[in-house]
């Protein structure tokens, strides 16, 4: 069994490579030996690699940079997947793919379900819908697994830049009403392993049967001034000096960024679990084992 791995460098690809590696050859390009910024040189590679199975994590996730690069978003996040889509449907090739919460607008306050109404309010949003949609046009065996606010002790992301801020200031100001899950690259990489590997032999089947959209969080929801009351309190326990006193609710309208952020990211997880048996851990006891990492590699300043 080869599984072609893109985005190993990234939060989820290198969560997922230890676990798919246990059970099978890794095929894990670099960006620049399987780059999905140029999507007409995908099919070449893809011939080259024949893999059995394609997990494809990349993608272009500079979600404020998107807005100013929205032909770059849509190549990584669009043209790219459709055409390694199209490859594994001629092939008959598994594809499991990821997307996120912000293919929604964020309106209401309803858990959104595989199937609810989409509608990105951020060319980020709108490239991964593409992208998305892309890979059910195909008409191949495939998972796309959606999943939202993704952290890992490692890679650029909330968990990070709270622990470094924590560190700097007296002060964070917090945007406290966008409500969501955040999710451990590794939970993602968990639950997308506890479905693939017991079914490498039949995967084609059960994408058959049960395939599509399935959303991927952790249980539970907080908002990103929960979450990081959460991390700073988590590293204090852990013994780190933190210059961190407060940690203040703002509104969105007082953070502005250049993309737009659906302000309701629940994603309901009754898929996953009636469909693959899979339960996800709760956002706060998938944070501490992230936390454990974070201050073990040295990270963040620690008492003397
Ligand atoms: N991060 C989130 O909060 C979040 C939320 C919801 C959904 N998702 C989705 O979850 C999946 C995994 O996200 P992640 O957080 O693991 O992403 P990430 O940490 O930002 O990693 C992205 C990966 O994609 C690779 N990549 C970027 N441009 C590429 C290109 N042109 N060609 C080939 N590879 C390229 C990067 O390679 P280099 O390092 O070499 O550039 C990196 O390995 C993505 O589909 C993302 O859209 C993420």
């Amino acid at each position: 069994m080869r599984i072609l791995l893109t985005g190993t460098n990234g939060q989820v690809g290198g969560a997922l490579r230890p676990l798919l590696a246990a059970q099978a050859t890794i095929i894990a390009p670099s960006s620049s030996e399987f780059d999905l910024s140029k999507p007409e040189g995908l099919t070449d590679r893809l011939n080259d690699f024949r893999p059995d199975l394609i997990v494809n994590p990349a993608a272009y996730t500079a979600v404020d940079r998107a807005e100013e690069q929205r032909e770059l978003a849509f190549l990584v996040n669009a043209k790219a997947p459709e055409v390694i889509a199209q490859w594994a449907a001629k092939h008959r090739v598994p594809l499991v793919h990821f997307s996120t919460d912000y293919v929604f607008d964020g309106s209401g306050d309803a858990s959104r379900r595989e199937d609810s109404p989409t509608g990105p309010i951020s060319v980020y949003g709108e490239s991964k819908l593409a992208g998305d949609v892309a890979i059910m046009a195909a008409g191949g065996p495939h998972l796309i697994a959606r999943t939202s606010w993704v952290y890992a002790a490692k890679g650029t992301n909330f968990l990070r830049t709270i622990a470094r801020l924590a560190c700097e200031r007296k002060e964070l100001r917090i945007v406290a009403d966008q409500i969501g899950a955040p999710t451990a690259a590794r939970a993602i990489a968990g639950a997308v392993a506890d479905i693939v590997l017991p079914n490498l032999a039949n995967l084609n089947d059960l994408f058959a049967r049960k395939g599509g959209v399935v959303n991927v969080v952790c249980a539970g929801e907080t908002n990103w001034h929960g979450f990081a009351s959460v991390i700073v309190e988590g590293l204090r326990r852990r013994g780190v000096k933190l210059q961190v006193e407060t940690v203040v609710p703002i509104a969105t309208a007082d953070f502005p960024t250049k993309a737009k952020r659906p302000s309701n990211s629940r994603l309901d997880l009754s898929h996953l679990r009636d469909e693959f048996g899979v339960v996800m851990p709760d956002w706060r006891d998938a944070l501490g084992p992230e936390l454990d990492g974070l201050v073990a590699a040295g990270d963040v300043s620690m008492p003397r």
